[in-house]
């Protein structure tokens, strides 16, 4: 199959490769970009370990074409901690014991971080309905739930200050 151009930005840095028509994006940024941050579960939209931030939304980059993502804008797990320091976020996973094996946590840091950003003020219904969609096989979720519920809080917290 005849190989296309494909020019995105992932986390801030131009990558321009080239991928065959029917490549997975899923597998565009781990096999092409080397970022193998994202991963690879189902393959089907059901588990959400793949999700990655496409443009200003949470997606499943296993439901998406390497090539539809041409000229667009892409974040990753890997761009989460890229001046060597936690987010908020991934401070309070590791603190709430929001992970175990890991398997689903990039997916669950991305789609988290976009809900977040979307909705500062979410109740715990908001964020139990957004980490629905996410499969985690270790952690019963509670730790998942409080993390994102502390990063809330926080967030909340530091606005405050700064505008006292
Ligand atoms: S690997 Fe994409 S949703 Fe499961
Ligand atoms: S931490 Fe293992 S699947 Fe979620």
């Amino acid at each position: 199959m005849a190989m296309q151009e494909i020019e995105v930005t992932i986390n801030g840095t131009r990558y321009q490769e080239m991928a065959e028509p029917r490549m997975l994006l899923s597998d565009f940024l781990r096999e092409v970009c080397g970022l193998t941050g994202t991963h690879v579960g189902c393959e089907h939209g059901v588990c959400g370990a793949c999700t990655i931030v496409l443009d200003d939304a949470a997606v499943r980059s296993c439901l998406i074409f390497a090539v539809q993502a041409d000229g667009r804008n892409i974040r990753t797990v890997e761009g989460l901690a890229h001046t060597g320091q936690l987010t908020t976020l991934q401070k309070n996973f590791k603190e709430n014991h929001g992970l175990q094996c890991g398997f689903c946590t990039s997916g669950i840091l991305m789609a988290a971080t976009d809900f977040i950003e979307k909705k500062p003020e979410a109740d715990s219904q908001e964020i139990k309905e957004m980490l629905s969609g996410h499969l985690c096989r270790c952690t019963g979720y509670d730790g998942i739930v409080k993390a994102v519920e502390k990063t809330i809080e926080e967030n909340k917290k530091s606005v405050k200050e700064l505008n006292t």
